[in-house]
């Protein structure tokens, strides 16, 4: 158990066969007290309702857009309202969109940026204050194997964009926020097997995707949540500012 007492919110986490769902899982089952948001307020606390129990209080599910700052402090008024002191954010939420650089409409570029980077900004902002004042916590933010290598994969050139942004945010917030004890860091995950990619990743790219894999496997939810408990936890006490890979050597740099 690593995070016994512990709270924790996750942006994202509705989804059933996502990456944020699956984390909170993981952290529910190492103790933490989760508060589940993400788009739509039902989903949420469906997924929050069916977690495993802990034993310092419920977990709720909270709606929040992520792109809306509004709507990500109304979040944290909720949140901090229910868990009081917040020791652990992971910024998990993101959408994607198979197109070329010459296709990318104004709207498409404004709606992946939105959710994928600014919307780490927003809720980091909306929790920060909280955690400083608790005497610190851990933030995960959620990149790409995109962002470092431009792409290729199943996301479009402003996917990368947004995702190469988050871990510049990620690194300056790490800086910022270190001397009050508030630890930031990113993951860099391949492809991994959720419903993101809708019914857009065709067995042919599977194939041809897996040719680059040395673990010669997709990526599972589990994966991906595992290399979050550890940031979350103190296991990674001494790590800010990090970018973690999850991508089964997809990327070795
Ligand atoms: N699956 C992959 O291969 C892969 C690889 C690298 C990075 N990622 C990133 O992992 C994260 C989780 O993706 P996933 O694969 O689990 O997909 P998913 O679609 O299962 O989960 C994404 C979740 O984010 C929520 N969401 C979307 N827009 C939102 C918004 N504006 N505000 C709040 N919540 C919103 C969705 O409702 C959903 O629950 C995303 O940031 C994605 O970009 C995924």
């Amino acid at each position: 158990m690593l995070l016994t007492g512990r709270t924790a919110v996750i942006s994202g986490a509705a989804s059933k066969r996502g990456i944020g769902r699956a984390t909170a899982e993981l952290f529910a089952e190492h103790g933490a007290r989760v508060a589940v948001l993400d788009l739509d307020a039902e989903a949420a606390q469906e997924a929050a309702a069916a977690l495993p129990k802990v034993g310092h209080g419920e977990h709720i599910g909270v709606r929040c857009d992520v792109a809306d700052r509004a709507s990500c402090e109304a979040a944290s008024v909720a949140t901090i309202g229910a868990f009081g002191a917040i020791n652990i954010l992971i910024n998990n939420a993101g959408i994607t969109q198979p197109v070329k650089t010459l296709d990318i409409t104004g709207k498409d570029w404004e709606r992946i940026v939105s959710v994928n980077m600014t919307g780490v900004l927003h809720l980091s902002q909306a929790f920060i204050p909280n955690m400083r004042d608790n005497g610190g916590g851990s933030i995960a933010c959620m990149s790409s194997v995109s962002a470092q290598r431009g792409g290729g994969i199943f996301g479009g050139p402003h996917y990368s964009a947004a995702k190469a942004g988050v871990l510049g945010l990620a690194k300056a917030m790490a800086r910022e926020f270190g001397p009050v004890g508030i630890r930031v860091n990113s993951v860099t995950p391949g492809l991994i097997q959720t419903d993101i990619t809708g019914d857009k990743l065709t067995p042919e790219m599977r194939v041809d995707i897996l040719k680059g894999i040395p673990l010669n496997r997709l990526g599972e939810a589990r994966d991906v949540a595992n290399i979050y408990l550890f940031l979350a936890s103190d296991l990674s006490a001494y790590v800010t500012g990090a970018v973690l890979d999850v991508n089964g050597g997809m990327l070795i740099h």
